[in-house]
């Protein structure tokens, strides 16, 4: 069974309403596969710009607007935060969650990323769950603890059969933003250990769920990381910025 590929853009802090335009312009410019689905994640501010932007100029329909994040919680006292129907509203479709970012530097917890996942797909929107280990806990062998871990704790809050809907990038901690690309047979590695772990609690949807590799993905090596048999697209970084280079990572795909 062919899986749908996915090729997210998450630009981080990074981008403004000029590279908006320039990407929407890009991206419409590009053929791309009917399987294959583009996500741009821009900042907050720029969700809005984004929507109006593509429904002035149109917009391929496999495009897809997304979020770096969100808060569990529906509204609320919580300054500073957005929620999931703020974000519905500005027509998201997908969430990045759990980003090593937002688990390293702002102390998201696992059981924090699985309650965000969960506020996602209750509000039928995709979320994009990011799991990964350190350069530590892989040269410690952990590798495999570790995403069983984060794993677990979104299996334990929303049940196996929801990650129909969810879709999983695999980012090794050790790769974003350094240059340091995991091999195409180590990332396919992993991504094969991640696709047995679901299928222990049910084989059919783990067939089913898309797996996105993650860190220091660029033009030259995209084509033979999407070649692995476990890898359906990628979740871009610092490339994702440059609107030339994405369309040929978005055309690898
Ligand atoms: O979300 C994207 C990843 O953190 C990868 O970032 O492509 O700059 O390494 P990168």
């Amino acid at each position: 069974m062919k899986r749908r590929s996915i090729v997210a853009a998450n630009w981080k802090m990074n981008g403004n309403l000029s590279l908006i335009n320039d990407m929407i312009t890009g991206l419409n410019a590009v053929h791309l596969t009917e399987n294959v689905d583009v996500v741009v994640c821009p900042s907050f501010p720029y969700l809005a710009s984004f929507t109006a932007i593509a429904q002035r100029e149109g917009l391929q329909k496999s495009i897809h607007l997304g979020s770096q994040n969100v808060n569990e919680h529906q509204s609320g006292a919580f300054t500073g935060e957005i929620s999931i129907d703020m974000l519905k509203e500005c027509s998201v479709q997908y969430v990045i969650v759990g980003h090593s970012e937002r688990r390293d530097i702002y102390k998201e917890s696992s059981k924090l990323v699985a309650d965000k996942v969960a506020c996602v797909l209750d509000a039928g929107l995709t979320p994009i769950l990011c799991i990964g280990e350190s350069e530590a806990e892989r040269e410690t062998e952990q590798t495999n603890l570790v995403l069983s871990a984060q794993l677990q704790s979104v299996i334990d809050k929303i049940g196996i059969e929801k990650f129909d809907d969810v879709v999983i990038a695999y980012e090794p901690v050790w790769a974003i933003g350094t240059g340091k690309t995991a091999s195409p047979e180590m990332a396919q590695e992993t991504h094969q250990f991640i696709r047995e772990f679901l299928a222990l609690s049910n084989a059919e949807i783990a067939n089913k769920v898309p797996l996105l590799y993650g860190g220091s993905v660029n033009a030259s090596n995209c084509e033979t990381l999407f070649a692995q048999p476990d890898i359906d697209g990628g979740l871009i970084g610092g490339a994702s910025l440059k609107v030339d280079e994405f369309k040929v990572i978005c055309s690898a795909a």
